[in-house]
């Protein structure tokens, strides 16, 4: 672990407060600091997180609206900007989210230069070529947290299913963030049995139709939460914290994060999921992962649709 080490979080709202939550109980960082524009909302955050750290790790809590709060941070976790409402994709909030990351990422650089920075507001892939573009930083210091909470729903809908631990699940999403998202269904394991071969009660249980379903339910989980809640939160905030932990701890942890891909399989200058080995240097696209035909053409689509997307919002 990197001695003192240091998280920022931009962003007071459910996201931000919960990535500060989920990063004090885990003990991510042993320092953490929220940032927000909104002075009251961040004192009152940070006072509430605060009163209860008698009870986490070692790990404390400060911020404010000053910038100056995230001097000399390791890691900044980016969730400020609109959320989507009920009925809204993601895409949907790329023109007004795109120019707040633009305005903070050169700000946050004066104060925390050495910083990698991790994306979580939405259009979390499309926004990390903004902010790459807009830090001047190699490609592995810039990356969005990506599927990394796609593939936790995934391995958890497995794992109910095969009632076994979701660690045990060996399974990711790649792609967007979003709508156009996949199972690599290729590579998904059960410790070392392929999926598609995995049986109960001497029948196999993942059929096709299976898988497909679990695919959809996956794609359209968060839609599923806003309706309820009008945010997700709690799970963004543990797979925020989770990347924070790989980053700061050196582990070469391989998560689906989305830096900006180069020679990926054919793919340039996009920022999209894929397995990335994920250490103090940032993220790294693990060039050897295998894909099917089928899974590396959707791949090259949502690749495209993305390209599209951030062309758009550069005029
Ligand atoms: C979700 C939001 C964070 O998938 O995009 O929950």
């Amino acid at each position: 672990m990197i001695e003192n080490s240091k998280l920022t979080v931009v962003g007071a709202g459910a996201v931000g407060s919960s990535v500060a939550y989920a990063g004090l109980i885990r003990g991510s960082a042993r320092h953490i600091a929220l940032y927000d524009i909104d002075p009251a909302k961040t004192e009152a955050e940070v006072l509430d997180l605060a009163h209860g750290t008698l009870f986490t790790g070692s790990s404390d809590i400060a911020g404010g609206s000053d910038i100056e709060v995230a001097e000399g941070s390791h890691v900044v976790v980016i969730t400020a900007g609109a959320k989507q409402r009920p009925g809204q994709t993601r895409l949907d909030l790329a023109a007004t989210n795109a120019r707040i990351i633009g305005d903070l990422v050169p700000r946050l650089l004066e104060v925390a230069p050495d910083a990698i920075l991790v994306i979580v507001t939405n259009p979390c892939d499309v926004l990390t070529m903004l902010a790459h573009e807009a830090s001047g930083l190699p490609a592995e210091r810039v990356f969005a947290s990506g599927t990394v909470l796609d593939s936790s729903r995934l391995r958890w809908e497995i794992a109910r299913r095969a009632d076994v631990a979701a660690g045990s699940v060996h399974a990711q999403i790649i792609g967007e963030h979003g709508d156009s998202e996949f199972p690599l269904w290729s590579a998904a394991r059960i410790g070392a049995v392929p999926i598609l071969q995995w049986r109960r009660d001497g029948e196999l249980l993942f059929t096709r139709e299976q898988l497909d379903a679990i695919a959809a339910d996956v794609r359209d989980a968060a839609y599923r939460v806003i309706r309820g809640k009008g945010a997700t939160n709690y799970a963004i905030g543990l797979s925020s914290a989770r990347i924070v932990e790989a980053i700061l701890r050196d582990e070469h942890a391989v998560l689906p994060v989305a830096p900006v891909l180069s020679d990926f399989h054919g793919i340039d200058g996009v920022a999209l999921s894929v397995p990335s080995i994920v250490s103090a240097e940032g993220a790294r696209p693990l060039h050897e992962t295998p894909f099917s035909g089928e899974e590396l053409a959707t791949l090259r689509d949502s690749a495209e649709a993305l390209r599209g997307v951030a062309a758009d919002l550069r005029g």
